[in-house]
């Protein structure tokens, strides 16, 4: 059917995991507490695409997003750029440890797929 699964005791606490999901990567985030408290203050300021931390997440330990920049579709780099989250090298576009855009030509936060967790939280489904 197409679906993907992850095994998330793979990804050490403040790594970023990329797999193949029909074609296109994804990015598994295992955030930190602090991560998690920047992410949620930054909720407050002004976003090019308001969108609220816990609305982008099931488990705010777990961050998964596309890896498509929403400029031109190139896979931005993980804990890089102005807000520590990812940064597009085609033209300069920075994404928050939310994956929101903060700075740089892309119009939009990267996308959150469909996905679901099993076995206790240690298994993601794609
Ligand atoms: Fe990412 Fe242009 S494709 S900034």
């Amino acid at each position: 059917k197409g679906s993907v699964e992850v095994d998330l005791s793979a990804i050490p606490l403040g790594e970023s995991a990329t797999i193949k999901w029909r074609g296109k990567p994804v990015f598994i985030r295992h955030r930190t507490d602090e991560e998690i408290a920047k992410a949620a203050a930054d909720d407050n300021i002004e976003l090019r695409h308001p969108e609220a931390d816990i609305d982008r997440v099931q488990k705010p330990e777990w961050l998964v997003v596309l890896g498509v920049c929403t400029h031109l579709g190139c896979v931005p780099i993980a804990n890089a750029g102005d807000y520590h989250g990812w940064f597009c090298p085609c033209h300069g576009s920075h994404y928050d440890v939310s994956g929101r855009i903060r700075k740089g030509p892309a119009p939009l936060n990267l996308d959150v797929p469909t996905y679901r967790f099993e076995e206790e939280d240690t298994k993601l489904i794609l």
